[in-house]
């Protein structure tokens, strides 16, 4: 079993010194890792860094994280991410990292992601070059995040993003919006390599539980969101608990969140992925929050 802490959408400001470190002194007793799934910083200034890097000093756990859009602002991201590896923080840019954690190989896939819209209504790579190059960086982090994913080897997959890989999780953003929140390359080349759990943020209406189209578990860990200074969840292998207690738990809803949508649509999904894909592995959040209502 491997807890998995996670958060996003902190937007480290001057006003943030002292704020933060008190939320995370219990941090270390309930989770094993803590991941970021970026907007890390208000700007992109190194001193923003600076400021978390000091609020999450005392964490006590291995902290992965991946930059959001705030954190390239101001065009400093190599100095940002070098003051969060200074600190010991692993910082993903189209790279993966494999932590033994409790004995298990946890191993993450890392990238920003990018917008582009999802399905029918993606962007295309025609007319403008300015267009192009919007669709062309969307289409190079999902081409980079899928062949790191397809390498990827642990015994728990985790994906870690600050763009969305699907709709769901941006329920309650208003519509016009989602062009900007993410895309739907990355939730196909999630469904192609497989993951275990997938997590970003950026989508700071949206709501905190979907699937990929394949059935893959997404959570929106934005701040805004979780409504809390981070969201525990536990991965369990399913070989690790008894056959009774995983059939009784799968007979319920396993995410125990409220959310019986959310779980059901990934049992429906997940029992039509490939059996290659079928990782055996339930997700529980934590003490979840109460799914927010539509805002249309
Ligand atoms: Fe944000
Ligand atoms: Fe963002």
């Amino acid at each position: 079993m491997i807890r998995v802490a996670a958060v996003a959408d902190m937007h480290t400001g001057p006003d943030s010194a002292g704020t933060l470190a008190p939320l995370l002194t219990g941090l270390a007793d309930e989770a094993d890792v803590l991941l970021l799934a970026g907007d890390l910083t208000r700007s992109g200034k190194p001193a923003e860094a600076e400021i978390l890097v000091a609020e999450l000093a005392g964490a006590g756990v291995p902290i992965v994280a991946v930059l959001g859009n705030h954190d390239y602002h101001t065009d400093q991201t190599a100095e940002v991410a070098a003051i969060f590896k200074d600190a010991g923080i692993h910082v993903l840019d189209r790279s993966s990292v494999v932590l033994d954690l409790t004995g298990q190989r946890v191993a993450i896939a890392g990238t920003k992601g990018f917008g582009g819209g999802y399905g029918a209504a993606l962007a295309d790579d025609f007319g403008e070059s300015e267009m192009k190059g919007w669709i062309r960086h969307a289409e190079t982090e999902a081409e980079a995040l899928e062949d790191v994913l397809s390498a990827l080897v642990g015994d728990v997959r985790i994906v870690l993003l600050h763009y969305s890989p699907t709709v769901e999780t941006l329920d309650g953003e208003r519509l016009e919006l989602y062009p900007f929140l993410g895309n739907s390359m990355l939730g196909e080349a999630i469904d192609r390599s497989g993951a275990d759990l997938v997590l970003h943020g950026h989508a700071h209406h949206g709501s905190p539980a979907g699937t990929t189209p394949g059935g893959v578990p997404v959570r929106n860990v934005a701040q805004s969101v979780i409504r809390r200074p981070y969201v525990v969840f536990t991965i369990e292998r399913e070989d690790e608990a008894s056959p009774r207690r995983s059939l009784r738990r799968r007979r319920g809803n396993d995410l125990t969140d409220g959310d019986a949508s959310a779980s059901d649509r990934e049992r429906e999904r997940g029992s039509r992925r490939p059996r290659w894909m079928r990782r055996g592995t339930r997700i529980d959040d934590q003490d979840p929050p109460r799914r927010k209502g539509r805002r249309r």
